[in-house]
């Protein structure tokens, strides 16, 4: 008697078994190519800038000299006072999303002057990524910032400045709620107390 019911439930054992031993097998390195990345090579391409900037490199930069890499560096794509094109409108926005017709900018988006700096030192100019000095960095994301009006054309920014500069739309995003995740926003200084 006890066995039309074992036999029944017989048919499932196969597919218990595929599901337990198929992703041992998924896991183990079977392809036989590449090498484990090297130290140097890890450092060449670990060049993330944190939000609170403490991987800045050495190097300063003011508007008044961003200015002059803009118009030969930037302007071709950005239009001439950032806001014209043919690309990524960099100004404006009134400082936030949050507005019927939302326009997505340095000023109105990005949370943290320190990603900025970041995302211009690894992808800007397009056309020819890579290729700009520190003090180049920062003069030009200066510059992009006193065109925000976010810094006066005069500021210095560089490694200690740039962290304490305040982006308008930074209140704007939602923390990721998981707790084991070090989130931006939970290690910004006035967040991090709550
Ligand atoms: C050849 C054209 C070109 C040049 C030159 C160029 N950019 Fe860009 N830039 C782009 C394009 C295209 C994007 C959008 C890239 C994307 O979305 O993946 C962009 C995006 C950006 C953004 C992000 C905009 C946003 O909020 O989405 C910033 C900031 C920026 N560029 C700054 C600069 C600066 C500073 C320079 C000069 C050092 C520069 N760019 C030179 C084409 C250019």
């Amino acid at each position: 008697m006890w066995r039309t019911p074992l036999l029944k439930t017989a048919w499932f054992l196969p597919i218990l078994i595929a599901a337990v031993v198929l992703p041992t097998y998924a896991q183990s390195p079977t392809y036989g190519l590449g090498r484990p990345a090297s130290l140097e090579e890890i450092k060449a391409w670990d060049d993330a800038i944190h939000p609170d900037g403490r991987e800045l490199p050495p190097g300063s930069g003011t508007a008044v000299e961003g200015a002059k890499v803009y118009a030969a560096q930037c302007a071709a794509c950005h239009g001439k006072t950032g806001t014209e094109g043919p690309n990524d409108k960099l100004v404006g926005g009134q400082g936030t999303l949050n507005t019927k017709k939302p326009m997505k900018t340095v000023g109105s988006f990005w949370p943290y002057a320190t990603t900025v700096w970041d995302y211009i030192n690894r992808s800007m100019p397009f056309n020819k990524p890579g290729s700009m000095t520190a003090d180049e960095v920062y003069a030009v994301t200066a510059y992009v910032l006193s065109l925000n009006k976010i810094i006066r054309e005069d500021e210095a920014m560089n490694a200690k400045t740039l962290p304490q500069v305040k982006m308008p739309n930074r209140d704007g995003f939602i923390g990721d709620p998981r707790p084991d995740w070090e989130s931006p926003h939970s290690r910004a200084p006035e967040t991090s107390k709550q």
